[in-house]
């Protein structure tokens, strides 16, 4: 059975419960709008703990753009239905003013590999991805999280999050999943028309083909999307673009797939 937690004192109680019967608790964070890359999470985190937790929670403080907020796809009853399918055993629901009783006046703040690639491209991006997360590592109380590779720059800043505050939850990155034809599977993609969503798997067939950054940002230019960025790092191709008003965004190990 599914149980939906829309307090946190409740979910405390249910936390405080498991303990006492020595259960260990997988987290799964997500801003909702599920798919088979969620799904994924869900599944490991069954498979490596005796109970999973799942939070749907829109993060107002990591949208930059408030017209990308607004039209965040939300689909609750739907991302239920889809987690009680997974046999998830708990999720928890809060609200914006339990979650931010201080209006945001304390922030997480990573103050060098925050800046480049999508904090380069969203200013305050990140400050908002981990105050959320670090709430919410706070309150699950689990002794595994799960953050897909996808947004492998937020992986990594959580990870480093996790360290630098002793936080006792192990992060536990995850493979990207893709559709058939390579596009990594986000909650975006269901906003693009169908003549952007046949073009968008280029964008990661040109992260594993061209032989530079530069190359890449050419023939996505060429190709008819808007680049914000594409950049090399530290073994990993990086890349963001736009098809009209979606963002899309991936990464792949250099010289392999990802
Ligand atoms: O990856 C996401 O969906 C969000 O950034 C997260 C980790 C749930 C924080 O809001």
């Amino acid at each position: 059975m599914t149980r939906v937690f829309d307090t946190l004192p409740a979910w405390r109680a249910e936390r405080l419960a498991q303990r006492r019967d020595g259960l260990s608790l997988g987290f799964v964070p997500t801003m909702g709008a599920l798919h088979e890359g969620h799904l994924s999470l869900v599944r490991r985190s069954r498979a490596e703990n005796d109970r999973t937790l799942v939070c749907i929670f829109v993060n107002p403080t990591q949208f930059d753009d408030p017209g990308d907020l607004a039209g965040y796809p939300r689909t609750t009853e739907d991302d239920l239905g889809m987690l009680r399918a997974e046999g998830t055993e708990s999720v928890l629901l809060p609200r914006d003013v339990e979650l931010y009783p201080d209006g945001y006046r304390y922030r997480v703040t990573e103050t060098e590999r925050s800046r480049v690639l999508e904090g380069g491209s969203r200013p305050g991006h990140f400050d908002g991805v981990l105050t959320v997360v670090m709430k919410l590592l706070q309150i699950a109380s689990a002794e595994r999280a799960y953050f897909g590779e996808k947004d492998w720059q937020q992986l990594m800043l959580v990870r480093g999050m996790a360290e630098a505050f002793f936080i006792p939850t192990t992060i536990v990155g995850c493979p990207t999943v893709r559709e058939a034809d390579g596009l990594a599977l986000s909650s975006r993609n269901r906003r693009l028309p169908p003549s952007d969503r046949e073009k968008a798997p280029q964008f990661y067939r040109t992260l594993l083909s061209a032989p530079t950054a530069g190359a890449a940002c050419r023939d996505l230019r060429a190709a008819g999307f808007a680049v914000d960025y594409v950049e090399d790092r530290a073994g990993r191709r990086f890349g963001a673009v736009r098809l009209g008003d979606v963002r899309l965004i991936d990464n792949v190990p250099l010289g392999g797939r990802g």
